[in-house]
């Protein structure tokens, strides 16, 4: 378990000021002036050493990704993009960032800034984070004012600028190409990767685009050092972690943990355990609704980090996670995940767009039982056509949810088929009217 002075977070649930005077108190923006005297190679392979891997969901190292920015500044600027878009359902551990500890970010945003050679970083920040983003905009006056950021930041002769750019409620701008499309003003559509963005970015230039956490932890990471933040957690799982637990649990939160822990301790401890206890548990989506849900069964050995959740047959995505009793339809549950990942379609590659809509349908009457147990098996197949058919990793959220409900609870399934056909006579779903009783 984590223990407090090892916390990154000290005021995540707010208890403290969260203004550069509470900030300072807890030892943000402390001699910031000599991490940046030390030098852009240094930040980086400390950040890389400290095994810090994407805390918006993919795990990519963050200084691996800040090394692949150009070592020189060339004729085009360089940008360093904040992905405050926090989408993805079931996900909220951002929010507490930008509400209770926003100079986190706006510290991490200049030591990222100077490590990768940008004068000027924007955060992106989902519309409906309207207080937060004004919270964070009273951070970013401030810093200004202290001279913290602006021209010479905290005097290292480093000039910096930091803006806040509100989404306007396109789950895909989440995604970070489509999020460059829209701080380009255009629509939020995803481009082919690669050229990746450190190679052309934001309008055209070199750019990093890193999450909000994985921005507000750099500042530790360079005042405490690699081998500490190294030390938590397991090799290639480093670090404490943001996490939210929601759901069938007595007590929903957010919260710091260690990686590395058996995901069934993490429910018990911060989640008050689970509604009627662990045995009255169904099934557990570790990280964000796109991630494949887990059964009892998995979830009973599962550790909760990245390594783990992809040994389980998951994945950690945002640690955020959603846990359901056995008082759950499964079935319908998993299709209002599709309902929703079929709305925020962008609509690009045809087997996104047209997909989501198929399984959706599907899903629907599977919901009900009005289908024919070899269509689950032809559901499995269109959602094998969606995934890695698409331009970006979106096709995978259509897929995986309903892959993983048909492998865990197939019985369930087939069930509620054969209930329908015994109350309606043995008739199939062609048979019998969509809106007969
Ligand atoms: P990805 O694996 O394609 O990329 C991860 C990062 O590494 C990107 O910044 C990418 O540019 C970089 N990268 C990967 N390979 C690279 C290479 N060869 N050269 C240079 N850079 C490279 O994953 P993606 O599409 O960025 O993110 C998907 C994840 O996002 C999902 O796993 C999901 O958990 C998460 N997600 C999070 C949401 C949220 O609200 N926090 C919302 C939706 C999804
Ligand atoms: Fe758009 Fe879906 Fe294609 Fe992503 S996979 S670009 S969301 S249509």
């Amino acid at each position: 378990m984590l223990s407090d002075k090892d916390r990154i977070f000290p005021n995540l649930h707010g208890h403290d000021d969260w203004k550069l005077a509470g900030a300072r108190r807890r030892g943000d923006w402390d001699n910031t002036k000599d991490i940046l005297a030390q030098g852009r190679d240094t930040i980086i392979k400390t950040i890389i050493d400290s095994g810090l891997r994407g805390r918006g969901g993919a795990g990519f190292s963050t200084g691996l990704k800040w090394s692949f920015m150009p070592k020189k500044e060339g004729p085009l600027p360089h940008y360093l993009v904040i992905n405050g878009d926090e989408s993805e359902p079931g996900t909220c551990k951002d929010r507490e960032v930008m509400r209770h500890e926003p100079h986190k970010i706006v510290e991490g945003a200049l030591l990222a800034a100077f490590a990768i050679g940008a004068h000027t970083a924007y955060i992106y920040i989902r519309g409906e984070y309207y207080n937060e983003a004004n919270r964070l905009q009273v951070a970013i006056d401030e810093a200004y004012e202290a001279g913290l950021i602006g021209k010479n930041a905290c005097g290292s002769g480093w000039d910096f600028d930091f803006y806040i750019h509100r989404g306007a409620g396109a789950y895909i701008c989440g995604e970070e190409t489509a999020q460059l499309e829209s701080l380009e003003g255009k629509k939020g559509q995803p481009r082919l990767k690669p050229p990746f963005p450190a190679g052309k970015g934001l309008y055209g230039c070199p750019t990093t685009i890193n999450n909000v956490e994985s921005i507000s932890v750099t500042p530790t990471i360079m005042r405490r050092g690699s081998a500490w933040f190294a030390g938590i957690g397991r090799a290639n799982n480093t670090g404490p972690k943001l996490m939210a637990i929601s759901g069938h649990v007595n007590t929903p939160c957010v919260f710091e943990e260690a990686l590395g822990l058996p995901l069934k301790e993490i429910v018990e401890k911060h989640g008050g355990g689970v509604r009627g206890g662990w045995d009255n548990l169904l099934a557990i989506i570790p990280g964000g609704t796109s991630m494949p849900l887990l059964n009892k069964e998995a979830c009973d050995t599962a550790i909760m980090d990245f390594d783990g959740l992809r040994d389980a047959g998951s994945s950690l995505g945002t640690a955020c996670m959603i846990v359901m009793d056995k008082s759950t339809d499964i079935i319908r549950a998993i299709t209002r995940i599709s309902e929703f990942y079929k709305h925020e379609s962008c609509g690009q590659c045809t087997p996104c767009r047209e997909g989501s809509n198929w399984v959706l349908k599907v899903m629907k009457r599977m919901t009900e039982g009005r289908a024919e147990i070899e269509e689950i098996d032809m559901l499995m197949d269109v959602t094998k056509n969606i995934e890695n058919t698409t331009i970006c990793a979106f096709g995978m959220s259509v897929a995986w949810p309903v892959q993983a409900l048909i492998r865990n609870f197939r019985p369930v399934m087939e069930q509620r088929i054969m209930d329908y056909k015994k109350a309606h006579g043995g008739l199939s779903q062609v048979q019998v009217p969509v809106d007969a009783p």
